[in-house]
């Protein structure tokens, strides 16, 4: 049975596995493509929650987009700290608040290793709605490069599995 720290209630809408049904990416100078998520929110009885998402090719299969990390929230208050570490060699924290069952955030520090491919990501902003009625997750990832001003990359649906 999983044990929650009162912290975490706030974002415990979060918590459990998240299969996408609808993934879509895009950006001014790709073109547009689709993928597959796992996404998971998991509580160990810690004030913060565990964070996994494994993207993979739609038709291929093969791995494409990772990222963990942390979801941290302080408690007693609706301020979120996302920590990520993504596998093309990005660091990101993003903070932000939760309201109901919407969390925003934003960067404000991305760090980015000495051989990473350029452009370079110079912002990031997420939002995660959850609806009660349908029992979706919607996501929507913006995201700004050192050549592109602040635009949508991500957008996907999830279901609990
Ligand atoms: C392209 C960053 C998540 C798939 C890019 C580019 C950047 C980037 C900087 C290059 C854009 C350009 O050339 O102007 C990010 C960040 C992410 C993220 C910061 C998360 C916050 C994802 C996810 C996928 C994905 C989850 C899912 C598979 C792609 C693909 C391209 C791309 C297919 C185009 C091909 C390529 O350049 O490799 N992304 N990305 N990205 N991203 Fe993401």
């Amino acid at each position: 049975p999983v044990q929650f720290h009162p912290a975490v209630e706030p974002i415990r809408w979060l918590v459990g596995k998240w299969k996408s049904t609808k993934a879509v990416g895009d950006f001014p100078t790709i073109k547009p493509f689709t993928y597959n998520e796992e996404m998971e929110f998991e509580s160990l009885g810690q004030p913060l929650l565990n964070y996994q998402s494994k993207t993979c090719h739609p038709v291929a299969n093969n791995p494409m987009h990772l990222e963990s990390g942390f979801l941290r929230i302080n408690p007693g208050t609706s301020n979120v700290a996302f920590m990520v570490s993504h596998n093309f060699g990005l660091v990101s924290l993003e903070e932000g608040t939760v309201v109901d069952n919407n969390l925003n955030l934003k960067s404000t520090h991305i760090g980015r290793m000495s051989f990473a491919k350029d452009p370079a990501v110079t912002e990031i902003a997420r939002s995660f709605v959850y609806s009660p009625n349908d029992k979706k997750l919607h996501i929507t990832v913006l995201m700004a490069t050192s050549n592109t001003e602040l635009h949508q990359h991500l957008v996907v649906e999830y279901e609990k599995l």
